[in-house]
């Protein structure tokens, strides 16, 4: 399908909270790329979720990158709690949301370490993939590759086995996946293995 090394990225959200630490570890031996850490603050979102002590527990309990995508109104007074707390402190990423266009990276691509395309609107797990981002994937794709071929692609929200295949025919390398690997259906092993084949990595 395609030479690009995938990375899968699980996302606490859809955690068992309660086995943070566990769950968090068990995604790391089933081969996680990084940890995805959601940060809601009920204003740029319509959502609450988690800040800075859960990244800090969480650098205690696992040698993956941390990656926090901020969902929250003034992101700047946060960014050195975070690389305080241990998110990946080297990586500099922007997110776009689905009614934003690729258009916006081109005077900054060359600064990003990163491009995270929302497939969802963001704010909650567990919603369905919006197929509409599909061109806008396929847009930084090319912008990445003239620009910067070196900045990850990364996708989020509703990506599952049936989903994967097509952000990564679309050109993303980098998966983040929620209520596709923390659920009560299967374990975080099978879930990731099954995530993997679905694009074969
Ligand atoms: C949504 C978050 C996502 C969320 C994805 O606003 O940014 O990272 O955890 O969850 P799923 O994979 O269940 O759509
Ligand atoms: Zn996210």
């Amino acid at each position: 399908m395609t030479s690009r090394a995938i990375k899968l990225a699980p996302s606490i959200l859809a955690a068992d909270f309660a086995r943070l630490g566990d769950q968090v570890a068990e995604a790391e031996r089933a081969g996680a790329d990084r940890i995805h850490i959601d940060v809601m603050d009920g204003h740029f979102v319509p959502n609450l979720s988690m800040g800075a002590p859960i990244v800090e527990s969480l650098r205690r309990a696992t040698r993956l990158p941390l990656e926090a995508h901020l969902m929250i109104l003034n992101p700047d007074l946060f960014v050195d709690e975070f690389t305080q707390a241990g998110t990946d402190r080297k990586r500099v990423g922007v997110a776009i949301n689905p009614a934003t266009p690729a258009a916006v990276l081109e005077e900054i691509m060359q600064d990003l370490d990163q491009v995270l395309v929302m497939t969802v609107n963001p704010g909650f797990g567990h919603q369905h993939f919006l197929h509409t981002t599909l061109p806008k994937i396929r847009r930084a794709r090319q912008m990445i590759d003239q620009v910067k071929p070196e900045c990850g692609l990364e996708v989020d929200g509703g990506v599952d086995a049936t989903t994967a295949p097509l952000a990564v025919a679309a050109g993303a390398d980098v998966l983040v996946a929620g209520s596709a690997i923390f659920n009560e259906n299967e374990s975080v092993t099978c879930a990731m293995q099954r995530l993997r084949a679905a694009v074969q990595l």
